[in-house]
């Protein structure tokens, strides 16, 4: 049987994207394989964090997880820093490590960029990112991990320090895949076609977020940018923006492009467009009165809780091999 683990970070407020390229991904392998869904706070806390605001961030993701459909008999759901063999596998994960390759990751040079804009200094957590993310991975003995394409890089260090534990100290790890939906799945801005749709965008109509009301659904899709072209049709060099639109119905509904070319011939971009407010708004609704039912109650803490029980006994195992393996016990 197969192994799942994945994570997204307590940052920001989920967008459409977040869903369809992962969190929506994650449910069906709980019917068939061991699964453990992480809310990942200690990577988020590799750039500056609020705390209030952080704490906030991390149960209010749990909660979406579970809206979304994730059944905690089914599957682990817990938080990162609540099980510390993450930290103290990072650490060794960590020493496995090379400076060199670490610098050379392009979400590293990314955000050490932004950081440094900002904040005038680079947070040496954002270099040590990889490490503990292999970490998190490897104490399950993970086989598959459930990603967006843009981790690819991630996965593909994830994979080398195991491998370069194995060989050096004995087989502690499995070897993971990474899982990336059909169709790279990836959303790209309202906005700005060129661009991912990203939790941190600046411009508020470029993203739909998880917990937007319908109303704010309907006002962002009506101002998603288009083409004068005037034709559903997908083409992502001469119809970025139509096409952009076009994946997410077909992510939504199924259907593929030349379907909803068909259904929409001749008709123009509004009926489209609201069509396609339907479905969004058809989908997220029953997740957001789901999520606020979970986000004040007792339950969330029971499920946290309990996760982190089930989470804690496996990673155990796993760390108490690695040190064995390491010598770093007495
Ligand atoms: P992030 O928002 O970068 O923390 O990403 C969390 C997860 O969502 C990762 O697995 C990403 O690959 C995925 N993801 C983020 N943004 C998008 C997007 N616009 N389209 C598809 N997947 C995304
Ligand atoms: N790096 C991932 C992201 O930004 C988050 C993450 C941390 C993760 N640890 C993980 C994803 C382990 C999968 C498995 O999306």
């Amino acid at each position: 049987m197969d192994v799942i683990f994945s994570g997204i970070q307590p940052s920001g407020s989920l967008t459409l994207g977040n869903y369809l390229g992962a969190l929506r991904n994650f449910i069906p392998f709980q019917e068939k394989a061991e699964c453990y869904y992480c809310i990942v706070n200690q990577h988020a806390i590799t750039v500056p964090q609020e705390a209030a605001l952080l704490h906030e961030r991390t149960r209010n993701l749990a909660a979406l997880y579970i809206a979304c459909g994730m059944d905690p008999k089914k599957a682990t759901i817990f938080v990162q820093s609540e099980v510390p063999e993450h930290a103290l596998l990072g650490w060794m994960m960590i020493c496995t490590s090379y400076v060199g390759e670490m610098e050379r990751m392009t979400q590293y040079k990314s955000k050490a960029r932004k950081e440094e804009a900002k904040e005038g200094f680079i947070p040496l957590g954002l270099m040590t990112y990889p490490p503990l993310m292999a970490a998190d991975i490897l104490l399950y003995q993970t086989t598959l991990v459930p990603v967006g394409e843009d981790q690819t890089q991630h996965m593909e260090i994830t994979r080398d320090l195991a491998e370069r534990f194995n060989r050096k100290y004995g087989e502690v790890f499995t070897l993971p895949k990474m899982w990336a939906p059909q169709g790279g799945a990836r959303v790209m801005s309202l906005q700005d076609p060129s661009s991912k749709m990203s939790k941190s965008d600046d411009n508020e109509w470029a993203t739909i977020h998880m917990l937007d009301d319908t109303d704010t659904i309907v006002k962002k899709i009506k101002r998603a940018v288009t083409d004068s072209l005037g034709h559903v049709h997908y083409d992502k060099e001469t119809q970025p923006g139509v096409s952009n639109l076009m994946s997410i119905y077909a992510a939504l509904s199924g259907k593929s492009y030349e379907d909803i070319e068909r259904d929409y011939e001749g008709k123009g971009y509004g009926i489209f467009k609201k069509d396609l407010t339907d479905l969004i708004v058809g989908e997220m609704a029953p997740i957001l009165e789901r999520y606020h039912e979970l986000t004040g109650s007792p339950e969330l803490d029971r499920i946290l809780d309990e996760g982190r029980e089930k989470a804690e006994a496996k990673a155990h195992a796993t760390y108490t091999r690695a040190i064995h393996a390491m010598g770093l016990y007495r």
